[in-house]
């Protein structure tokens, strides 16, 4: 890890890749701690790289989709934080029609809330700064 004056802090990853997380203290101990979380939950399925699951866009045949990426190739920062944040906690039965089957977990008794905003952060902190600006834009820049 290294710090530039500006604050700016650069982040190994471990898998060759380098991530930059500029907004704050804060936010930054919040990606780092939220790293390990995905690692250990969310990349079994969402992909070491946040890369996803092979042709994500197709159901299964059990009719379930499988895992999208949370780079900016899926459609997560499409998402305000706070649709984040329920999908996590609750899985994506609130937020699909009545009776939609999702191999998505909820997290409400795995994960504390602190714990899935770290998450949050972390996956945001791979996203270009191109894509976390239109993320804000959509008034979804709340909260993580
Ligand atoms: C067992 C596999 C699995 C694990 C583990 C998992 N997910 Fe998912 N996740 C899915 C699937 C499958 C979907 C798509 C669900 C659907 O649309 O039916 C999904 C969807 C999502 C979405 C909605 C994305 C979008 O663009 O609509 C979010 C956000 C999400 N997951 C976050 C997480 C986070 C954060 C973790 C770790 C704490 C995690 N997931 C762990 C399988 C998983």
């Amino acid at each position: 890890m290294a710090f530039s004056p500006s604050g700016v802090l650069y982040v190994a990853t471990g898998d060759g890749g380098i991530f930059r997380i500029n907004d704050g203290a804060k936010s930054r101990d919040k990606a780092a701690a939220g790293r390990q979380i995905y690692r250990q939950h969310c990349a079994s399925c969402h992909g070491a790289k946040l890369e996803g699951q092979p042709n994500w866009r197709v159901r299964k045949p059990n009719g379930r989709l499988p895992a999208p990426p949370h780079d900016e190739t899926g459609h997560t920062w499409h998402h305000t934080d706070d649709v984040l944040f329920g999908i996590t906690k609750k899985g994506i039965a609130g937020f699909a029609s009545p009776g939609y089957e999702s191999d998505m977990p909820a997290y409400k008794d795995i994960l504390t809330d602190e714990q899935i905003w770290a998450v949050l952060a972390f996956i945001k902190s791979r996203w270009s700064e191109e894509i976390q600006a239109r993320h804000k834009a959509r008034g979804a820049g709340n909260g993580g």
